[in-house]
């Protein structure tokens, strides 16, 4: 008689593919990008250098940061194509119906769209890095009825976003805030969306391709959809005082509380404490402490009720709708990827591991000098 071998939940436990990227270490609450302890770049390094990292395996140092930043500088402008394709979007569509569109457009209009040849491939992954904020901040401008304006390529990539978005310069606070966002999703193992995106590329399709799938998934209410539906759950809340009657009546109905809990971290996220601490500043800063408030106790009542943790989608809400001062639902970036129910294939990790004590980049001037290995 034939057994018939049970599906693994999820993928749990599944080890998909080996990576030298990124180690997520669930179990003890920790995130390693090639070798670097999350803690360790945090705040230290910028979004730039984190690229820099995960395509060359190494920090950069002076000149080779300039380089990618002046690389991603110009490769900014979106085809006209594409501009007219976001133009033509209803206003009302969400906003990650949208990016994935354009996003799958950008395909068209890249006449190597199918060169899979590594140095193609390494352009295009740039050239999306720098194009997805643009295409997110065009959406965003397009549904309030402003004009798009042309990217400032003396602004970083969290500058140059923000400034799209608001049509002002952002204050060095709200750059920093987004900047530490981008650096804590920069990757995170084999979740959901990596595993899509893996999932096209390996037949040989193209990388329009596999992060139009990777998108996507992203867009799901148990992945990094989740972070929509948090801020959707605090406007309904609307004051602290109305946060524990909220929470008892959405428990009992056995509702999914958003941002709260997660596939693979079973401690606390080690992304979190960061952008807690970001939100924490800049909200001190702007003075709107309402949101930080009703989130810390959302956070307390989970852990208290279900000892669930908040994830990183909580959190990053914070950080983005501080960043912006508003609360316009900005949704994804390329960066920004996180955990669902289908994430649970793992990747083994091949690249270095971090040694005790962590190997730390070189600061000087807060600015890194010498490469990291
Ligand atoms: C991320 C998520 C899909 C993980 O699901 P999971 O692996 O099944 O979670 P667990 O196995 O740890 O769940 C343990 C228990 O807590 C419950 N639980 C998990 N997350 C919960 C949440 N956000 N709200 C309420 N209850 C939750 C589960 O239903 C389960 O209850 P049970 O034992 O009575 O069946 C889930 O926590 C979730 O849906 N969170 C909300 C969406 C979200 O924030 N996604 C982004 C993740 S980064």
């Amino acid at each position: 008689m034939t057994t018939v071998p049970t599906p693994a939940k999820g993928l749990e436990g599944v080890v998909a593919a080996a990576t030298r990227l990124s180690d997520v270490r669930g179990d003890i609450g920790q995130l390693i990008y090639c070798g670097y302890d999350i803690n360790e770049l945090a705040g230290k390094v910028t979004f730039e250098e984190v690229v820099h990292l995960l395509h060359h395996d190494h920090l950069p140092n002076r000149q080779e940061l300039e380089e990618l930043k002046g690389l991603l500088a110009v490769k900014r402008e979106l085809p006209k194509g594409v501009v007219n394709i976001i133009k033509t979007f209803p206003k009302d569509t969400p906003p990650m119906h949208a990016i994935r569109t354009a996003v799958s457009a950008l395909g068209c209009f890249d006449p190597e769209a199918d060169n899979n040849s590594m140095d193609e491939n390494r352009l295009k992954a740039l050239r999306l890095i720098a194009r997805i904020p643009m295409i997110t901040a065009y959406f965003h401008r397009h549904r309030q009825g402003k004009s798009l304006l042309p990217p400032d390529p003396s602004m970083g990539e969290a500058a140059n976003f923000l400034y799209l978005i608001d049509g002002e310069k952002p204050s060095a606070e709200k750059i920093k805030t987004l900047d530490m966002c981008y650096v804590l999703h920069a990757d995170h193992g084999m979740n959901a969306s990596t595993f899509s995106a893996r999932v096209t590329i390996a037949t040989l399709s193209d990388m329009y391709s596999a992060i139009t799938s990777a998108i996507g998934t992203l867009k799901g209410p148990l992945h990094g959809g989740a972070n929509e539906g948090v801020i959707k759950m605090l406007q309904e809340i609307g004051s602290l005082d109305r946060v524990d009657d909220y929470i008892a009546e959405a428990l009992a109905q056995k509702k999914k509380i958003m941002g709260i809990g997660h596939r693979v971290y079973k401690t606390l996220d080690p992304r979190a404490p960061h952008l807690k601490r970001m939100a924490q500043i800049l909200s001190a800063k702007i003075g709107e402490p309402k949101w930080i408030q009703m989130s810390e106790r959302i956070a307390e009542l989970m852990l208290n009720e279900k000892n669930l943790h908040a994830n990183v989608e909580f959190l990053f809400r914070h950080g983005l709708l501080l960043a912006r001062h508003s609360d316009g639902p900005v949704h994804a970036d390329l960066c920004h990827l996180a955990n669902g129910r289908l994430d649970c294939s793992r990747a083994g990790a091949t690249g270095r591991q971090p040694v005790d004590p962590p190997a730390k980049p070189v600061l000087r001037s807060g600015r890194i000098e010498g490469g990291a290995d």
